[in-house]
């Protein structure tokens, strides 16, 4: 009982250390992790600085800095005495394109780069480890060296489903800089709301960028209006083409260029409702699609890109391209001619032919074409860059054509729930911890070494059909972004999601300290029971969202206490065994008990036959996955959800004759993704496998439209019935999906 007490007491004071980040951190904290990285012995401090120096490449850099570490204005033109060194490096240092050296000892900061990009990324390495520190007039010694692993490290911002202020853009520009972020990808127009000032059409501003609701929720769920700035109920923005010089600027000087996307042919509500004679019907409010066979389409759009173009210098113009409706165009008798005119075989090829109209357009005025993956569909104009979002094989293709590509499947999604979606503010959907993003790899592996050169880099996407105010856009941007600052930036074999847990405890601190609203580390707790087919028990093992937690269990059904047993390492349990368990420190339980039963149960391995097939888009483990024994997570994309478009019908085989005591079968609830539940499960039992006998049918109370995510577990006592078949059908009447992630039979 002694020792029991001594134990704790020791745990307790570990826990207790962990607890408060250490107030200096050093390099080896620093997000995204650097190349090469030694801590040294000591520190520099500011108050030493007198002089800062750089040569005429970097001056501007070195006023940069000095306004970030507010020293007033010491930039001196001769190196003599200058505490702060900036050197141009060597070509032969291979330092590349951003890469950067940095030598911090406690009298001097030297700083070598072969670029001013270089220059900046070292100048925002050495702000953060300042903003980690307590006291941020010192910052600790180390020799650095640092390039990135991609030329493209990206953070999109939809500005269309709501109006941000340009202070906020600022904002989010600063946060980028600190991390390493180098592209703005500015979602600029959208059917919710135009937000660019085109001085050739300023109805586009004085109307199209305002709506009927506030939030596009409502917005949405109404007849989705635009009505005239000024209107009691309006509601938008834009920016004017200042703001959008002045954002171009104060992003520049950041190191990190701005690419607006303009969207076409498809998400364009907004400008068709006030210039309905640019649509197929010639009517506003009828579809969010350009007329492609109409020349004053063309007219329009050229004609805003060139105004787009004076304002932003980047190489890339993203042109949207994404989820357009072919339909209006399969009944427009323009469309049709121009289709038949130049013997497109498609209306994806019509698409493609305004696509590539406007990738000429834009290489005669020296600019690049970015598109959203659609633009694969129709053909690829010839020099066009790809934005992979439909997952990873739109990449792949554009790749194999030999296009350039960024990558941002569902895992740079930074719009989808990132804990358990019934504790969160309502999201777009899906289910995207920190670990997943971090996890995320952008070059697939059936690419060669020289096909993974096209992978330009990959960039957090932030749609903001549920983020109503700059507080959520931070919510649910931090700390997410900084796990893909390190997907974009540190190469793959030096990262470490267990080194990153630990190194992000320090920059919460420099969040607090920028003011971000970033979204706390929760203490619900994942549980993980992996059967052992040896041991014939699941192995069970908690995972946080805190660091090192202190996790106490029960297994009796109790709820567990400051003294329960304290979770050390992983633990076997037998059949179905109900699990409790819950986060403490300083003896108290912080949040709330986790429940879990792992079921380590008879149909574990047992063959199913599926007499419906399941969805080819979520196969999960396939013919395995119903009774291999792995419950599926909060998130039907985690490969233990099967997913079902048609009627749910299997046969498991207990492989003899055998009393069954119960079955159940477990399904998912989500109706905002168009996931819901079977009108009723019904199972039936056989000893041949050809004659069955109905046992019983199950209905649930679930209302469709209920919006919560809500797991159904369907459980039938059957009294220890003999049989060897078990039939389970379940009627999708729904026609969206049904998952299903385990039959368990005892
Ligand atoms: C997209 O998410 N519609 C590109």
């Amino acid at each position: 009982m002694k020792k029991f007490v001594i134990l704790c007491g020791w745990l307790f004071a570990i826990n207790m250390l962990v607890a408060q980040p250490a107030s200096n951190p050093k390099a080896s904290d620093l997000i995204p992790k650097p190349l090469n990285c030694i801590d040294k012995q000591g520190v520099f401090r500011l108050s030493s600085v007198q002089k800062i120096y750089a040569p005429i490449e970097f001056t501007e850099v070195a006023l940069l800095l000095a306004e970030q570490l507010n020293l007033g204005n010491p930039v001196v033109k001769q190196n003599k005495g200058a505490s702060i060194v900036f050197f141009k490096a060597d070509e032969g240092e291979n330092l590349g394109a951003e890469g950067y050296k940095l030598n911090i000892s406690p009298d001097k900061i030297s700083i070598y780069a072969f670029t001013r990009q270089g220059a900046i990324r070292a100048l925002f390495t050495l702000i953060q480890l300042q903003l980690l520190q307590a006291d941020i007039t010192q910052i600790p010694c180390a020799e650095i060296t640092d390039s990135p692993r991609f030329s493209y490290r990206g953070m999109h911002l939809d500005v269309s489903r709501n109006f941000f202020p340009v202070s906020f853009i600022k904002k989010y520009l600063d946060l980028m800089a600190l991390y390493k972020y180098n592209t703005f990808h500015w979602h600029l127009t959208d059917g919710p709301g135009w937000r660019l000032e085109i001085k050739k059409y300023p109805e586009l501003t004085s109307k199209a960028a305002f709506r009927t609701h506030n939030t596009w929720k409502e917005w949405w769920k109404s007849t989705r209006k635009y009505i005239n700035e000024g209107s009691p109920n309006a509601y938008g923005g834009f920016y004017t083409q200042e703001d959008a010089k002045e954002i171009v600027a104060y992003a520049a000087r950041r190191g990190i260029t701005v690419i607006p996307e303009i969207e076409m042919p498809g998400h364009s509500e907004e400008v068709l409702a006030i210039y309905p004679e640019l649509s197929c019907s010639g009517k506003p409010y009828q579809s969010g699609e350009y007329c492609i066979g109409n020349p004053e389409t063309y007219t329009f759009l050229e004609n805003v890109l060139v105004e787009v173009m004076a304002i932003f210098p980047s190489t890339y113009i993203h042109v949207g391209g994404d989820e357009a409706n072919t339909k209006h165009w399969e009944q427009c008798d323009k469309c049709q001619k121009l289709k038949h005119e130049k013997g497109l075989k498609n209306e994806h090829e019509l698409q493609s032919y305004l696509i590539k109209h406007m990738e000429k357009f834009l290489k005669a005025h020296g600019r690049k074409l970015l598109g959203w993956d659609e633009i694969i569909d129709g053909g690829l104009p010839e020099d066009a860059t790809v934005m992979s979002w439909r997952g990873i094989s739109g990449g792949i293709k554009a790749v194999q054509q030999n296009h350039d590509v960024v990558m941002t499947p569902g895992e740079t999604y930074l719009d989808a729930y990132q804990s358990d979606p019934r504790t969160q503010p309502e999201a777009i959907g899906g289910f995207l911890p920190i670990k997943r993003v971090y996890d995320f790899e952008p070059v697939p592996q059936e690419l060669t070494s020289d096909q993974a050169r096209h992978i330009l880099g990959t960039q957090a996407n932030l749609w903001t059909e549920f983020m109503p105010t700059s507080y959520q856009v931070e919510y649910m941007a931090y700390p997410r972004a900084l796990a893909l600052a390190e997907v974009a930036w540190t190469p793959k074999e030096n990262k470490n999601f267990e080194d990153f847990h630990r190194r992000l405890q320090a920059h919460y601190r420099l969040l607090q300290r920028k003011n971000v609203n970033y979204y706390r580390p929760s203490t619900f707790l994942t549980v993980t029971a992996q059967p052992d087919d040896i041991m014939q028990q699941d192995q069970i093992s908690f995972q946080s969202e805190q660091y090192m937690p202190e996790i106490r269990f029960t297994l009796d059904g109790s709820a567990p206490v400051a003294t329960s047993t304290l979770f050390e390492k992983p633990f076997y349990t037998s059949g179905k065994t109900e699990i409790k368990a819950a986060v403490f420190s300083d003896r108290e339980m912080k949040g709330e008990v986790t429940n879990y039963t792992a079921e380590y149960h008879l149909a574990v391995g047992k063959k199913v036959v599926y007499n419906q097939l399941w969805s080819d888009s979520y196969p999960a483990q396939k013919e395995q996955t119903l009774t291999n024994g792995v419950k599926g997570s909060l998130t039907y994309s985690d490969k233990q959800w099967l997913g079902y478009l048609n009627d749910f019908d299997v046969t498991v085989d207990m492989e003899n004759k055998q009393a069954i005591s119960s079955v159940s079968v477990r399904f998912m609830h989500q109706p905002g993704p168009g996931v819901h539940l079977p009108s009723f499960v019904e199972i039936q039992f056989s000893d041949d496998g050809k004659n069955f006998t109905s046992f019983q049918k199950q209905t649930h109370d679930i209302r469709p439209d209920n919006p919560e995510l809500i797991f159904k577990t369907f459980t039938f006592d059957c009294k220890h019935t003999g049989a060897r078949y078990i039939l389970i059908v379940a009627p999708n009447v729904m026609k969206g999906f049904m998952f299903v992630d385990e039959i368990a039979v005892y």
